[in-house]
């Protein structure tokens, strides 16, 4: 999701830095053309407010290419015939247990979408400028925003990669509400995302050894926010990153790459890439899922270097639970050998942790004793 370190929410001071951060950011801001209006204009070296402290830059020495942990791949072909189905759910579950993320094949989300909403985000993002900056905005209201890293203002390092965000809080949008360029891929995608979510619900409740429709009786898995990311090639990526380390403070992601590839998980203490593979839609378990379960399923960290070669397309389906929900340890998980780990909270009040934490996960925050 779009976070960046920010102290408390007053902004940086520029003579903190050495320099008026403020003023430079002001400026890249009222450009309305993004990272990618920087490229455009034929820069060769990252602007200072874009430039990352080195320790939450990737360690050359310690390459993710040089890993042996590889991240799971599932096939879901035939997951509604009952013996198919009992070995993907032992995968779902081990998966995330173990790593949090997992890449999944035969999903049923056709590949024609998946490439068609790629494009489409790629064809926002590089429309005529006086197009694309009618849809600039921060405004949390405004369903429908193209951006520059949703915290600029208050960030200490900015992000290199512009976005556009579909909030999907209210109910559908209506078509006339989105961008001529993206109009038709994100009505398609949306409509498999909502059908995708209801499968994964029901092998993730199986693979808690729950009844199969446990999860969305409780509401906790509702696609909700579509935001879709345009990484532009960056010259001197070792400075800054396309998307620093966080967690999602979702239930659930699902990630659609291209196949440049960047996205990085950490297992272990180890960096490890997320290999692109074509048709493959990545997902990872959200810090509340981590919650709902009691440390059952694991939310894992990620981040996404920048990189010399771009521009990289993402698009991500971020599924929450209903505003209106309590959250809290499932009951049925709960004994005395197994207390729950954490209090009870809504959406609302995790988020807000979780952004002054600067994207890390906020779940500590929620422990009892
Ligand atoms: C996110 C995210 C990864 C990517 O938006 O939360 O982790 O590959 N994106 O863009
Ligand atoms: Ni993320």
């Amino acid at each position: 999701m779009d976070f960046t370190s920010s102290v408390g929410n007053k902004l940086v001071p520029g003579d903190e830095l050495g320099y008026d951060r403020a003023k430079e950011v002001k400026e890249f801001d009222e450009t309305k053309a993004g990272v990618k209006g920087l490229v455009d204009s034929g820069v060769t070296k990252v602007p200072r407010f874009l430039i990352h402290p080195p320790e939450s830059l990737p360690n050359p020495m310690l390459s993710p290419a040089t890993t042996h942990f590889q991240v799971p791949v599932i096939d879901l072909q035939g997951f509604e015939q009952s013996c198919r189905r009992m070995e993907i759910v032992d995968q779902i579950r081990k998966a995330s247990e173990t790593w949090g993320i997992f890449q999944m094949i035969n999903h049923g989300v056709p590949v024609s979408a998946m490439d068609k909403m790629l494009e489409a985000v790629q064809q926002f993002h590089e429309q005529p400028k006086e197009e694309k900056i009618k849809w600039y905005s921060r405004d949390l209201k405004q369903p429908v925003k193209y951006y520059t890293n949703m915290n600029l203002l208050v960030s200490k390092a900015a992000s290199w990669r512009d976005s556009i965000s579909f909030d999907f809080k209210y109910g559908p949008l209506n078509l006339a509400a989105l961008p001529l360029a993206c109009r038709e891929s994100v009505s398609e995608y949306w409509k498999h995302m909502i059908e995708l979510s209801k499968t994964l619900k029901e092998l993730l409740s199986e693979a808690l050894g729950l009844s199969t429709d446990y999860l969305a009786n409780i509401e906790c898995m509702k696609p909700e926010l579509f935001l879709c990311h345009y990484y532009p090639a960056c010259p001197e990526p070792y400075l800054t990153l396309g998307t620093k380390k966080h967690s999602d403070p979702s239930s659930l992601t699902i990630l659609l790459q291209d196949n440049i590839g960047g996205l990085q998980v950490l297992h272990q203490d180890n960096w490890v890439n997320v290999p692109p593979v074509h048709g493959a839609l990545v997902v990872n378990i959200g810090d509340l899922l981590q919650l709902i379960t009691n440390d059952k399923f694991r939310s894992v960290e990620h981040r996404v270097p920048a990189g010399r070669i771009g521009p990289r397309i993402s698009a991500a389906c971020f599924l929450n639970p209903s505003p209106a929900r309590k959250l809290g340890p499932i009951k049925e998980f709960l004994s005395d050998s197994n207390p729950p780990i954490y209090r009870e909270t809504h959406i609302s009040e995790y988020a807000a942790h979780h952004t002054s934490k600067a994207g890390n996960s906020a779940l500590s925050h929620f422990k009892l004793l």
